[in-house]
């Protein structure tokens, strides 16, 4: 018997930022994965009395299952360690970088791995115009810090530009301006070191906004990606750097766009990605032969303290 079989398992979910309804999808699969394979779990909606709900608890170890700010973002993680209940997922740090896109693909590309060519805006810079910035039409407007396509606008004409601004400023106060690359949009986990066969994203109409996102049958999912297989491996090779170079390796799931001969560049790094059954990592964790709830029971055995205990 290992620890993880006697121990309480918190499992964190929905919380406080924009992605609290996806994050409840995500941690009850979680939860359920977990007592399917006989683990004594509670699940613990994250509000501002968590430090006083998990002691309550008696949870022995976490697993946060918390999307965006305040959970993705080193927060929880960061009161996991003082209160030295040892963790599943990204440590503090890595949480943190990858939290903000800007901070991560600066990092990126200083170690060699494509990215978007990119600006960031704040509201001291005014008025954005075409003029002002590095990149042409089309162009993707974000918040720095957000995820589930909120606060997102692919920018056509010069007239949208200011409004998707303003829009994405709403979420964030920095906001990241990038140039708009061709598909194929595609994805590739990360599990244990190992990158997992890549998955390629095929919205029905349109790109993969919200509504691609989570409504069924709005996005074909391929997987392995109907890709040549050396872009397949070429993408997981950028994909395993970048959860590398993140601090990433025990889980994660790297965004990434575009082939041809420009080649693939990542968007971003998901230290928390979807994690229902339909969820990206988890398809492509199944396409190995690896199913659900072994997923979370294997992520689980990875909780652990990343600082040194006073
Ligand atoms: N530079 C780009 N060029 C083309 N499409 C893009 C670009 N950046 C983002 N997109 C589109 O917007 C989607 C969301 O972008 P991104 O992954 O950066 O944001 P997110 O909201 O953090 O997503 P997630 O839900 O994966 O956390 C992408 O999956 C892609 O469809
Ligand atoms: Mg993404």
């Amino acid at each position: 018997m290992t620890q993880n079989d006697r121990a309480r398992v918190a499992v964190l979910l929905g919380g406080l930022s924009t992605e609290r309804e996806i994050s409840f999808k995500s941690g009850r699969a979680v939860a359920e994965a977990l007592r399917s394979r006989g683990h004594d779990v509670v699940e613990i909606d994250v509000q501002l009395d968590i430090d006083q709900q998990l002691r309550a608890s008696g949870a022995t170890v976490a697993f946060p299952v918390l999307h965006g700010k305040w959970g993705e973002d080193g927060s929880i993680q960061g009161l996991l360690e003082c209160m030295g209940i040892p963790y599943a997922g990204p440590s503090v740090f890595s949480a943190a970088l990858t939290m903000d896109k800007v901070a991560t693909l600066r990092l990126l590309e200083g170690n060699g791995v494509p990215v978007p060519k990119g600006v960031v805006w704040t509201a001291e810079k005014g008025v954005p115009t075409l003029a002002k910035l590095p990149v042409d039409l089309p162009i993707v407007v974000k918040p720095v810090r957000e995820g589930s396509s909120f606060g997102i606008t692919i920018v056509t004409e010069e007239k949208q530009l200011a409004p998707a601004v303003q829009t994405a400023l709403e979420l964030d106060e920095r906001v990241l301006i990038e140039e708009c690359l061709d598909g194929p949009e595609l994805t590739v986990g990360i599990l244990e070191g190992q990158a997992l066969p890549v998955v390629e994203i095929a919205p029905v109409d349109g790109w993969f906004d919200f509504e691609a996102k989570y409504t069924k049958g709005a996005t074909a999912y391929h997987v392995p990606a109907r890709i040549d297989p050396v872009l397949a491996e070429r993408v997981q090779a950028i994909g395993r750097e970048a959860a590398r170079l993140t601090g990433c390796l025990d889980s994660c799931r790297v965004d990434v766009m575009g082939g041809g001969w420009r080649g693939p560049r990542v968007l971003e790094v998901n230290t928390i990605p979807g994690m229902t059954g339909t969820s990206l990592l988890p398809m492509a964790a199944q396409a190995t032969g690896i199913d659900f709830a072994e997923l979370c029971e294997r992520l689980l055995k990875l909780a652990r303290l990343r600082n040194v205990r006073p």
